[in-house]
């Protein structure tokens, strides 16, 4: 991993780009939690937080937070010396400060800054594609269980069906199924790569070839949240969809690997006339305070800080297999910050009883069994799941 990672990082160190950001907090107990707002109000079929287990895990005092994918080991030094600076001019709007990490991720990505849309992370942007494509009614397509944000939001709020595809049977998405599902009132593909809450991914090629293919008959909306955490993001990425002018919107987050969750920052790419169609439903980079703005500048060039943070990761993340297999349980390896596992008694009663221990987890349900997905935490909190899942494992 290291090995791969480096050349990215080392391309962004090399590269004259230096990129900031901004910062929005809606002060709401699930911002709180950093949960997605959706997650509290719409139970999917296999995502099964209620809103309940929310505050009382807000109330709970909890030693390890492993139910959020947050990156504990962000955000970095030079990020938080940013913030500080960026302090003293912050009663100024921070077009500046935005228009250079707009125009860096675009030299990097090969793109131009009107194909990138900012977003005080990247939530807020999946919100105006749920508004844009829900009002379209007709289906979207996605696989089954995958992030619930924009599928739950058009179901939800809109006239849109959710064609659910089951995964794999390794706990892929089934990219040939999901191709298969489309009709002729299908507004949407929504392929979250890698999964969460499987945190698997797809083959890149193959994924690319999806893309291509299904683009011209709908457009389809790839959500990259963890791509950061894989071995070649650049590689494992369909960003080059979008440069070859196809229909294929990627959203993206400082949230996870740059650990940027309390900070909100984040980003859409996309061909120009999409973003236009969706710039009147959302704020975009004017919600990203100078603040945010200026440490996600600094982040997005800081090669040395993503990979010591991807190493720490892995170790947690290492130690977090090693339990799991003394305890006689399995997993499915994962490529993200956090890991899904089958768990042997109810998910509900599972999650309650690592919160009384002080450690919040989330629990899904799919193919007849209850899971367990642990976030990647730090090696102390990963030290508080072992000794609590011990007990009731
Ligand atoms: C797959 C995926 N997409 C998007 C988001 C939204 O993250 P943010 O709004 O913090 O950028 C999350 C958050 O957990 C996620 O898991």
């Amino acid at each position: 991993m290291a090995t791969k990672t480096f050349s990215r990082r080392q391309w962004i160190k090399n590269s004259s780009i230096v990129t900031g950001s901004l910062a929005l907090l809606s002060g709401s107990l699930t911002d709180v939690l950093a949960v997605p707002t959706s997650l509290t109000k719409y139970v999917s079929t296999t995502e099964t937080m209620s809103g309940e287990m929310l505050r009382r895990q807000a109330m709970a005092e909890i030693k390890a937070r492993l139910s959020a994918n947050e990156n504990p080991f962000g955000p970095s030094e030079k990020a938080k010396k940013a913030l500080i600076e960026a302090i003293n001019k912050s009663y100024q709007y921070p077009m500046k400060t935005l228009t250079e990490l707009t125009e860096n991720i675009a030299t990097y990505e090969g793109l131009k800054p009107e194909n990138i849309m900012l977003g005080a992370g990247s939530g807020p942007l999946l919100q105006a594609a749920v508004v844009h494509f829900g009002k379209m009614g007709g289906n979207l397509i996605s696989g089954d269980p995958t992030y619930g944000n924009i599928p739950n939001d058009m179901t939800e709020y809109f006239n849109t069906t959710w064609k659910k595809i089951p995964l794999t049977s390794d706990y892929k998405l089934d990219l040939d199924a999901m191709e298969k599902a489309i009709d002729d009132k299908t507004v949407l593909m929504y392929v979250c790569n890698p999964n969460n809450p499987t945190g698997t991914t797809v083959d890149a090629a193959k994924l690319k070839a999806f893309c291509e293919r299904v683009s011209k008959r709908v457009p389809v909306f790839v959500d990259e949240a963890y791509i950061d955490y894989m071995e070649n993001p650049k590689e494992a990425s369909v960003m080059e969809c979008i440069r070859k002018g196809s229909n294929v919107m990627v959203a993206r987050t400082f949230s996870k690997l740059y650990g940027f969750a309390g900070l909100r920052v984040g980003y859409l790419v996309a061909q120009t006339p999409m973003l236009e169609a969706m710039k009147p439903l959302t704020k975009g980079a004017r919600s990203i305070s100078a603040t945010s703005g200026s440490a996600a500048l600094v982040s997005y060039n800081d090669a040395e800080f993503l990979q010591a943070a991807l190493k720490s990761t892995t170790e947690s993340k290492e130690f977090l297999y090693k339990v799991l297999k003394k305890q006689g349980y399995d997993y499915i390896p994962s490529s993200t910050n956090f890991v899904l596992f089958p768990i042997k008694m109810d998910g509900k009663k599972f999650v309650e009883e690592m919160m009384n221990r002080g450690v919040s987890v989330r629990y899904w349900k799919f193919n007849n069994q209850d899971w367990c997905r642990v976030s990647i935490g730090l090696m102390e909190e990963m030290k508080t799941f072992e000794a609590a899942f011990t007990q009731i494992a």
